[in-house]
């Protein structure tokens, strides 16, 4: 794997080598005072957001350090991208300065695709951390190992992503991952919420893609659901439904968890809203797999550079 830009094209057995990689680098460094590992001593990773984050740069900075590479954070407020630097500059700056990885979070659909153009001559890798609505690969990773993790194998599965599919990079790449893994895939949401040209999204072909509008009468067919973030910032024109409105016919609650077949988990990206997309009940709850999400981003994130940066040498 030279880069890692979306999970639309990522093959099945690359998917389930990274899994299983994050899998046992977790069985590696469970209850290890120490959790470091030498794998990528003398790689440097720098990552480079655009946009606000916490999950992905966080769990990014950790993974690199976890396993002795340099990393070096490039946020746009505090580098020359405030004085006018473009992309493409600000890119071949940081590999001509010794970038063996970017990890990339921009609000431009498309962003990391072109910086991997733009690097190609300099061989450093591109990991694209969330560019625009269009996809986010690595929380789909995150969101499926925690999958497995609850319900096991996901051939047959049936996993419900709910809300603002329309502004989500989020449900776009697990929609393309999950049906890779075999599951059906049914995105629930208001048909204002939803973009026009879902039946146009490529579907892995072990698994299938629906749309409903209905929430309540979905719940009980599913195997896991996830709530899905309601992207404000993106949504220039205002918001319709309101968020009154949205947490009636689309908020996860105690009431519609009791709808969930008890083995189902709940998923949430964060950062969430409380009390609109899914109630501190629920978040806090036993069937919530958040933190579980989170801690799994760590070792994906591990998963995803050393099959970027050592997965070659040794042969896998
Ligand atoms: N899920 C996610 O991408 O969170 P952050 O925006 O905090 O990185």
């Amino acid at each position: 794997m030279k880069h890692l830009l979306g999970t639309d094209g990522l093959d099945r057995d690359t998917a389930l080598a990274v899994l299983d990689t994050s899998d046992r680098l977790k069985q590696t460094l469970l209850g290890r005072e120490v959790r470091k590992l030498p794998t990528l001593r003398g790689r440097t990773v720098i990552t480079m957001f655009y946009e606000n984050s916490t999950r992905t740069r966080v769990s990014f900075e950790i993974a690199g350090k976890w396993m002795s590479a340099d990393v070096v954070n490039v946020s746009a407020g505090g580098s020359s991208v405030g004085k006018g630097e473009s992309l493409r500059d600000t890119a071949l700056t940081l590999a001509a300065a010794g970038a063996d990885c970017v990890i990339v979070r921009h609000p431009a659909s498309g962003a990391a695709h072109r910086l991997a153009g733009w690097l190609a001559e300099a061989g450093t890798s591109v990991v694209n951390a969330g560019d625009g609505t269009h996809e986010h690969p690595t929380q789909a990773l995150l969101d499926a190992a925690t999958l497995r993790d609850r319900v096991g194998d996901l051939a047959g599965k049936r996993i419900g992503v709910v809300g603002d599919v329309l502004h989500s990079r989020v449900a776009r790449s697990n929609a393309h991952l999950l049906t890779t893994l075999g599951a059906q895939v049914v995105l629930i949401a208001p048909p204002t919420l939803l973009p026009t040209r879902v039946a146009e999204w490529s579907v892995g072909s072990g698994g299938a893609l629906e749309v409903s509008h209905e929430l309540d009468a979905e719940l009980p067919t599913l195997d896991a659901v996830m709530m899905l973030r309601v992207q404000a910032e993106r949504m220039h024109g205002g918001f319709f439904p309101s968020a009154r409105e949205y947490a009636i016919a689309y908020g996860m609650n105690q009431n519609r968890l009791a709808l969930l077949p008890a083995h189902a988990p709940v998923l949430h990206p964060g950062p969430m809203l409380r009390g609109m997309e899914i109630s501190a009940a629920v978040a806090d709850s036993p069937r919530a797999a958040i933190t579980q999400q989170v801690t799994n981003g760590v070792h994906v994130r591990m998963a995803v550079l050393y099959h970027l940066l050592a997965g070659e040498e040794d042969g896998s």
